[in-house]
């Protein structure tokens, strides 16, 4: 049975290590709801990378579609769904940028083609074709050749700092459970909704 009495971030925990035991594909894939400067909502696919007592972690460019609708509106939606195990987890929160030290030190351990991947996208700006992207590729080598790749300060990682996170756990006709937790001034407020 679900304890309100728990802390979210352990539940949170112990789902994500259930769903990995079970080999769920991309267990840590999210969606990320945003909302741009003039109201338009937009959601895509990030990894969670980091839970850590600041919130939930991803990382990506700033300077992308999902970085200025940030800027613009720290108010983002984390949404994950395990089908295998029936389960939803919806977080509500404000984000901000992690440090520079600690977006270094992610980066640092990517994938060489990761890191110049980081330098050669413009992540969400019109390409001429695809083509372009291996072109700037190919530059990016040239220029950190024999050199570890730094991070560029248009890459890094966000916290989201949650306000609300529900648990949903699917059952039978549609009676499904979800139990909240809301941040208030003395901690967080647990209830149920109905499904
Ligand atoms: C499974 C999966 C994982 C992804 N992980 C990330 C990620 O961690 N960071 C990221 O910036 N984009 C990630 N992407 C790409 C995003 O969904 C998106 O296309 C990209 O961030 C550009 O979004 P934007 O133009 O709305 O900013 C991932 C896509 C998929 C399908």
């Amino acid at each position: 049975m679900f304890d309100l009495n728990l802390d979210p971030y352990q539940h949170f925990d112990r789902l994500m290590k259930e769903a990995v035991a079970l080999k769920i594909p991309e267990a840590n894939a999210m969606s990320l709801s945003t909302v741009s400067q003039e109201g338009m909502p937009s959601a895509r696919i990030v990894y969670l990378k980091e839970v850590s007592s600041q919130g939930f972690v991803f990382y990506g460019n700033y300077e992308s579609h999902k970085g200025r609708d940030i800027e613009n509106n720290p108010n983002v939606c984390l949404n994950f769904y395990w089908p295998a195990i029936w389960q939803q987890v919806r977080i509500t929160g404000v984000a901000s940028k992690v440090s520079a030290a600690e977006s270094d030190a992610y980066f640092s351990t990517r994938p060489r083609l990761s890191q110049i991947g980081a330098w050669a996208s413009n992540q969400s700006e019109v390409i001429p074709e695809y083509n372009h992207l291996a072109l700037r590729v190919e530059e990016f080598e040239k220029q950190f050749e024999g050199q570890a790749v730094p991070r560029p300060r248009h890459w890094g990682g966000w916290q989201v700092e949650p306000h609300e996170i529900e648990f949903w756990f699917g059952l039978t006709g549609r009676l499904h459970q979800r139990y909240i937790y809301q941040k208030s001034s003395s901690g967080w407020k647990t209830f149920m909704r109905s499904p």
